[in-house]
């Protein structure tokens, strides 16, 4: 698809719940979070979060976690509809987050073997700082990475 999509960026809160729970089961299927998770995500005062909504539906979403003691704000989520990818939103949806979050520098971790939201950080300069070994339940790594905002 080239036509353009368009879409507009909000913040989010819980009236949000059901449309998140949909975007999560179709972004990450059986390693989906739980409900209480998702509670928490919309509800822990303080994060950052951003829907992206096309013709009234959620078609995206990101959460970003502002860790004042340690200066540094962590991307928890950010997933986009399979049929609305490579479209861009997800690069906005990052954007939204780091211009919120007040914080000079972001972090995220990732699954190694998840090569398109690699590319998705590192073309938006995030840099690898780490590896979090065993980090999940099949006993994949995680990569750190971060930007300087
Ligand atoms: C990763 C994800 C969020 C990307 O969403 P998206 O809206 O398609 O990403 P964008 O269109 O904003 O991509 C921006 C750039 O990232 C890179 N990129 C994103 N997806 C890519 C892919 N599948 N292959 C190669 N590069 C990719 C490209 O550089 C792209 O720019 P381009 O399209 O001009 O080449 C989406 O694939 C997704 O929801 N995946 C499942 C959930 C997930 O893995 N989340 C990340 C957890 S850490």
């Amino acid at each position: 698809m080239n036509d353009r999509l368009h879409y507009t960026l909000q913040v989010a809160d819980w009236h949000d719940l059901n449309a998140l729970r949909q975007i999560e089961k179709d972004c990450f299927g059986d390693q989906s979070w739980t409900l209480l998770d998702l509670i928490g995500v919309l509800t822990i005062s303080g994060m950052v979060r951003i829907k992206a909504m096309h013709a009234g539906e959620m078609i995206g979403f990101s959460a970003a976690e502002p860790k004042a003691s340690e200066n540094i704000a962590w991307i928890s989520t950010i997933g986009v509809l399979p049929a609305y990818r490579r479209r861009g939103v997800a690069a906005a949806l990052l954007a939204a987050c780091e211009a919120r979050v007040s914080m000079p520098r972001m972090r995220l971790c990732v699954r190694a073997s998840n090569w398109s939201a690699l590319r998705l950080y590192e073309a938006k300069g995030y840099l690898r700082i780490g590896v979090w070994q065993d980090y999940y339940k099949n006993g994949e790594d995680a990569l750190v990475l971060e930007k300087q905002l």
